[in-house]
């Protein structure tokens, strides 16, 4: 059997992100001796899923840390969620459910559908039981208003949104409450962050609590301004330039990217606009800004390739547009996607 060996000092920040990723085999028991925690991976795990965990734990390289080893079989308690909520829910419900599962440092966000409401309370305890995490919220709305946050209901576990994330070895402190953050785009952030050339100049439109900022800064030599709109974003967001000791590289900006703009005056390598309900109504702005050879990654909700590009040939008039790579971030709704363009303005 496969397993992963870890300092003590780390093994939690291990569990977790296995947890995560469902990779770690939970019909059997996890062993630990003075110095290591040793925990069972799933029967059928590979070095690439593995490979997509590296770096997502400061100093540590899990592919280094796999041992071949005996685990012993759990002789008690579920397996599963599924095994947590058997006999009360049905079985394609909870599947349902846990895909819905967003885990966010120590709080759990999960959707139940509406004709499971009654339930929600169970629901929260086996989801809290299940990832081991301190907090259980539902969805209570969509995603709304300008800063893009939602309403949350409180199922189980502590009562506290506040927690700290750690992505590509980022951390990220946030309240699930106030600001957006989606641990869905971490792909998406690594793949933008992996294209910073060292000495750009860069602006992060729509920053959110800075995943971007911090991914980036992090690696490069950089100097990025992150606005966004929202304050308790702009808080947590120089929170996390402490947190990842990128202050220098960093200058946060509070307000309208409308308007904040116009005060500063930047020639940028690259614009991030990861706003994609309405980037679009600030194509024009991203334009003004960018260098000649410059790139903007800019993201919109779009059932198809061709709508978003045309926004980009439209606003840079008589610059010449070169798509660099298009891809779907993630799906949206059905046949509505978050797609993602890299576009260099000649
Ligand atoms: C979808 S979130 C993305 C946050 C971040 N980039 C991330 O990946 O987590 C969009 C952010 O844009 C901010 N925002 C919306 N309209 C804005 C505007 N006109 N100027 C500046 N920020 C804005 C919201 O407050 C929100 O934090």
């Amino acid at each position: 059997m496969k397993g992963i060996k870890v300092p003590k000092n780390k093994a939690n920040d291990v569990r977790k992100i296995l947890m995560e990723n469902s990779l770690i085999d939970l019909g059997l028991k996890i062993e630990r001796d003075s110095e290591f925690v040793y925990l069972p991976l799933i029967s059928d795990i590979n070095s690439e899923k593995l490979a997509l965990l590296n770096n997502q734990i400061p100093d540590i390289d899990i592919i280094k840390l796999v041992i071949e080893m005996e685990f012993e079989i759990q002789k008690r308690g579920p397996k599963s969620f599924m095994d947590f909520l058997k006999g009360k829910i049905d079985d394609d419900k909870i599947q349902e459910i846990k895909k819905s599962f967003d885990i966010i440092g120590d709080v759990v966000i999960l959707e139940i559908p509406e004709d499971l409401e009654e339930h929600k309370y169970t629901i929260g305890k086996a989801a809290l039981d299940f990832t081991k995490r301190k907090a259980v919220f539902m969805k209570k709305s969509e995603i709304k208003g300008v800063t893009r946050i939602r309403e949350l209901e409180h199922l189980a576990g502590v009562d506290i949104s506040k927690t700290i994330h750690i992505e590509y070895g980022s951390r990220i402190m946030l309240d699930v409450k106030k600001v957006y953050f989606s641990p869905r785009l971490a792909t998406e952030r690594e793949r933008v962050a992996q294209q910073v050339k060292n000495g750009e100049i860069i602006v992060d439109m729509f920053c959110g609590v800075g995943p971007f900022v911090m991914d980036i800064a992090r690696h490069r030599e950089v100097l990025i301004y992150a606005i966004d709109i929202n304050p308790d974003a702009v808080y947590y967001l120089k929170k996390n330039m402490e947190l990842n000791h990128v202050e220098k590289k960093v200058i946060p900006i509070l307000g309208d990217v409308d308007h904040v703009l116009s005060e500063q005056n930047i020639s940028a390598d690259r614009v991030i606009m990861n706003l994609p309900g309405t980037a679009y109504k600030f194509l024009d702005k991203a334009v003004e800004l960018i260098k000649p050879g410059g790139v903007i990654n800019y993201y919109e909700f779009s059932s198809d390739f061709d709508t978003p590009i045309q926004r980009i040939i439209d606003a840079a008039g008589p610059r010449k547009v070169e798509i660099l790579n298009k891809r779907h971030v993630k799906s949206r709704s059905p046949g509505v996607w978050h797609m993602g363009i890299d576009a260099r303005i000649h």
